[in-house]
């Protein structure tokens, strides 16, 4: 490897010659690299090749990258078949369940860490390894705003779990069976049980939660190899698509291209909301795509959301809203089948990152003979969408509601409200056996939004008061500023923007109010008097801001966060502006 001066208009750097540390002597810098990295034992001929980029999330706090590890070993596989150089880094990992205060406060974090470690370290071209709920967000985020040719490979879900001849998945059936316990149905020591078998395997939840359903995204949007969304974790074939994953960034790396701007385009996008309908899946979703969108500079409706919620039925029958579970989504064909019963609805001609365009990609699709988890369109789970987007007084810039995992008799319905002023009011309050709440009350809770928590966490299924779960109260309307697990089920209304910490109409809202939910006619009304609701939002005052923001990253997130219909990112990580 020798030292390259760059004439002008001469071809861009590339391989370990491009992106140089500032020395104000080029030559000196590559010089520099080129002793250093050689003390990994690196020869002339391997230095000189095209990189490929390998992010590693592997973490002991993160067992749903569990896999990780070997996924790398079968990426670096494929890229050196092709003749390029991999090059593994780490970034930033999250696991839902170890992330304070939640993971959603740390998705931004992630992915201007994965963004800037791309832009940073020489490489032409990435592979983005992830799978728990907000790795692939922050992964795309990323790829879209340092857009270098980029592939991402989901790590796959976990195979099921079995306890006393029932078929377990995390984590709808944690928050039911806990339900269960709280109830006292489910006995101390078979909850104990439990959780050594709700989580059996390596990968991420084997429900239509967040991680399949971004798996599902992760395809559609052209981003990943066919199956890679759902290939189970721990089967040989995930091996097999991270070693093809591997080629294909080599190819891309020789090429310079596609790039993810090229890839994630607008008819992209609207086909990524038309398989999240279909799937019925994670409410996240529509969060994390506006915010994906966003940094191409691409705008993503509500509106058409909804819309396509009313044309395109729910054809996957998972859990939460269905019965079966990712590997057996996978073996009946996965995202390319499910995407053959809705090419109505879809941009054919949409490229993908393996240089095919959809339409191609859905004609390989493979087809599994009576197979029931995922259903025709003249057969739907549902006739219509997953999911709805509410508009009243109460959300003027929308609120969701992933009506597939509702109770029915619940879906229009006039009640009074129970208000709880935060999670720590919810925590104090909401199991009292003296709290003054009935079956038929519309349980409020606020100030758990972006700001308001912070980070949004997945707190909007929050538990149905003791008295009444014990009594066999199974779901009760709730409304609030924060998300819900996309395991979760229930009649459940989030993101209601904007958020009450910022002084959304949620922060108006008394007990005893009268609340109207219609979500036929996508409605969501708080029945008080404009006058009566302006004197309120005269003697407003803003919670305190959540302990420990004045500085540092909670810092920057309070200043720069912002509200659900803009995807939570931060202001200042929008598109590249010229
Ligand atoms: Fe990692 Fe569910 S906790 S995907």
């Amino acid at each position: 490897m020798t030292s390259e001066k760059r004439e002008p208009g001469a071809p861009k750097a590339t391989g370990m010659r491009q992106g140089l540390a500032t020395y104000g002597d080029a030559g000196f810098s590559l010089f520099l690299r080129k002793a250093f990295i050689k003390a990994g034992g690196y020869s002339d001929d391997a230095l000189d090749r095209p990189i490929v980029g390998i992010t590693n999330t592997f973490s002991d706090y993160n067992p749903c990258h569990g896999n990780v590890p070997d996924l790398i070993e079968a990426v670096k596989r494929g890229v050196m078949l092709a003749g390029a150089l991999p090059m593994v880094f780490p970034t930033v990992s999250i696991h839902e369940s170890f992330s304070h205060p939640t993971s959603m406060f740390l998705r931004n974090l992630m992915s201007i860490d994965t963004e800037e470690m791309i832009r940073a370290q020489p490489m032409d071209s990435v592979v983005l390894i992830g799978g728990c709920d907000k790795t692939l967000p922050a992964q795309l985020m990323a790829a879209a705003s340092a857009d270098r040719p980029a592939v991402v490979l989901p790590v796959g879900p976990m195979l099921v779990g079995h306890f006393k001849g029932e078929v377990l998945g995390a984590c709808t059936d944690c928050r039911r069976l806990w339900g269960q316990y709280r109830a006292g149905t489910f006995s101390a020591e078979d909850i104990e049980k439990v959780s050594e078998r709700l989580a059996p395997t390596k990968g991420t939840c084997m429900v239509m939660g967040t991680a399949s359903t971004m798996g599902c995204i992760v395809e559609t949007l052209g981003m990943g190899l066919p199956g890679s969304g759902s290939i189970p974790a721990t089967h040989s074939d995930r091996l097999r698509v991270a070693e093809a994953t591997g080629r294909l960034a080599a190819e891309l790396a020789v090429k310079h291209g596609p790039k993810p701007s090229e890839i994630m385009t607008e008819g992209a996008f609207r086909n990524a909301l038309v398989v999240l309908q279909a799937i019925g899946g994670s409410t996240n979703a529509l969060v994390h795509l506006t915010a994906v969108a966003r940094r191409l500079g691409i705008a993503l409706s509500l509106e058409e959301f909804d819309l396509i919620g009313r044309k395109v039925p729910v054809l996957v029958d998972l859990k939460p809203s269905g019965d079966h579970y990712m590997e057996h989504f996978h073996w009946a064909g996965g995202n390319s089948r499910l995407m053959r019963e809705l090419r109505n609805h879809l941009d054919e001609r949409c490229p993908t990152i393996s240089g095919r365009i959809l339409k191609e990609v859905i004609d390989a699709a493979e087809m599994v003979p009576d197979q029931t988890v995922i259903r025709t369109p003249a057969n739907p789970i549902k006739p219509t969408g997953g999911m709805a987007v509410l508009r009243g007084n109460l959300a003027p810039r929308g609120a969701v509601i992933k009506h597939a995992a509702a109770s029915p008799n619940l879906l229009t319905h006039t009640g009074r409200a129970v208000v709880f002023d935060s999670l720590e009011d919810l925590a104090q309050r909401g199991d009292d056996p003296a709290l003054d709440v009935e079956p038929d009350d519309i349980l409020v809770l606020r100030n758990a939004g972006p700001k308001g928590a912070p980070g949004m966490p997945e707190a909007g299924s929050f538990p149905i008061p003791m008295k009444l779960a014990r009594a066999g109260v199974k779901d009760m309307i709730r409304i609030s500023d924060a998300r819900m697990s996309g395991t979760a089920f229930g009649t459940i209304v989030l993101h209601v923007a904007p958020e009450a910490a910022v002084g959304g109409p949620l922060a108006l809202v008394r007990t005893g109010d009268r609340i109207s939910l219609d979500v036929p006619k996508r409605s969501l009304e708080l029945l008080v008097g404009e006058a009566e609701l302006e004197q309120r939002r005269k003697s407003w005052q803003p919670p305190a801001p959540p302990a420990d923001s004045g500085r540092g990253y909670a810092g920057l997130f309070q200043k720069e966060v912002l509200q659900a219909d803009q995807g939570v990112d931060f202001d200042f990580l929008g598109p590249a502006r010229p």
